[in-house]
């Protein structure tokens, strides 16, 4: 008898995430000899500072490259902590930091800990899909919330309010910057989420990836609001620390037994070697501001460009590196135009449904996060094809 191949789980009828195909179609095209500019990934063009490379080269030298607590190095939790107080003046003992395997992990944690199969959490739409589709594979129900330029698309009050009354929240999770938006919400904001959302006992989880990639306005912590509130980070974006796969939350006392406890059990640690190169990412600023001096050219470049060449209705740009943009007077199905932009202009960018599923067919996000040569050969190409 032919053994019967395994049948996959319901849980794992999740959604692509579809900027991972595009990229492994991107990938495919340059295994095929083409140049690709790549407009997709939200990855920084730059390699990891200096020192955090030293760091780490020390630390294959040493060889014992082992697990760690599952909580993380205390050496890294004590400068994540000091972080808070530099940089926002917020007092966070390290023993509320766990360092989590990219910030993707951290979202795990936290769902786990804080969640039961059934619960609702809001999400702003459009938004980072990983949110949505990892708490559907948790059994969670993520509700999506449509956001608008008259809200520069960020939840609010009385949308949580609203959606709170009709079935009751047991989360919200936002990010600002936000990602695909851009959108960064002002301290007031914040602090107003923060208050209504523990007003109606709703558990608040700040997504601050992109914490120190702004350009216009200042991102403010949740945790300068609540200390009961989840706060998730990583070393990905602004310190070029992608494929290392280390960030950290900042969590409530009554969550870091919970999520040590499932943390043991699901991943042991983090990698030790990124844990210890991250360390020197703090102190790595003259670099990384130069980095972010470069996002911010091609961020000029974007805005002067894309609407002469035809995107001319895009979201605020204030912080991350994306551009979402509207692509109605070219195509109404996003999806489809990106493949024949990826086909024919070799110019890689991600369809709008990842972020939106009602409204993303008429939008594309542009990532700027790529170097300056590449962004402006991306728009060179873009107008020709598009001429
Ligand atoms: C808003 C947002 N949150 C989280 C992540 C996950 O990043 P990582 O797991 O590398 O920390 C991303 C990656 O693109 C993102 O855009």
């Amino acid at each position: 008898m032919t053994p019967k191949a395994p049948r996959p789980s319901r849980r794992s009828a999740v959604e692509p995430f579809i900027v991972m195909d595009v990229m492994r179609a991107a990938i495919d095209r340059e295994q095929a000899g083409e140049r690709v500019i790549h407009m997709e990934v939200g990855q920084p063009g730059a390699p990891a500072p200096r020192t955090v490379i030293a760091a780490a080269h020390a630390a294959l030298v040493d060889g014992r490259i082992g697990y760690t607590e599952a909580l993380g190095l205390r050496r890294l939790r004590t400068r994540i902590a000091r972080y808070y107080g530099d940089r926002h003046n917020v007092d966070v003992p390290i023993e509320r930091v766990a360092v989590t395997t990219g910030s993707s992990a951290g979202f795990n944690l936290a769902f786990l800990a804080a969640f039961d199969p059934g619960d609702r959490i809001a999400l702003a739409t459009p938004g980072y899909p990983a949110y949505r589709n990892l708490m559907s594979a948790l059994g969670l129900e993520g509700v999506e919330i449509p956001v608008n330029a008259d809200t520069r698309y960020a939840l609010t009050p009385a949308l949580l309010e609203r959606a709170h009354a009709e079935k009751p929240l047991k989360g919200v999770l936002i990010a600002s910057p936000a990602n695909p938006s851009g959108t960064v919400m002002s301290p007031d904001a914040l602090a107003a989420l923060v208050e209504a959302a523990e007003a109606q006992g709703i558990l608040f989880i700040s997504d601050e990836i992109y914490h120190g990639l702004v350009y216009a306005g200042s991102a403010a912590t949740a945790l300068a609001f609540s200390g009961n509130a989840i706060v998730v980070n990583s070393f990905s974006k602004y310190y070029c620390m992608t494929g290392w796969r280390v960030g950290w939350a900042v969590l409530p006392e009554t969550l870091v037994r919970p999520v040590e406890r499932i943390a043991q059990n699901l991943y042991i640690s983090a990698p030790d070697i990124s844990q210890k190169a991250a360390i020197a990412a703090f102190d790595a600023t003259q670099e990384l501001e130069t980095v972010k001096a470069g996002y911010a050219a091609n961020r000029r470049l974007l805005l002067d460009r894309l609407p002469a060449i035809g995107f001319d209705e895009f979201l605020p740009v204030d912080g991350a590196f994306y551009v979402y943009a509207a692509v109605n007077r070219f195509a109404n199905d996003s999806v489809d135009f990106c493949r024949r932009m990826l086909a024919e202009a070799g110019v890689a960018a991600t369809p709008g449904p990842d972020f939106d599923r009602a409204r993303g067919h008429g939008f594309v996000r542009f990532s700027f996060a790529g170097t300056e040569p590449d962004m402006a050969e991306g728009m060179e190409r873009l107008a020709a094809w598009l001429r």
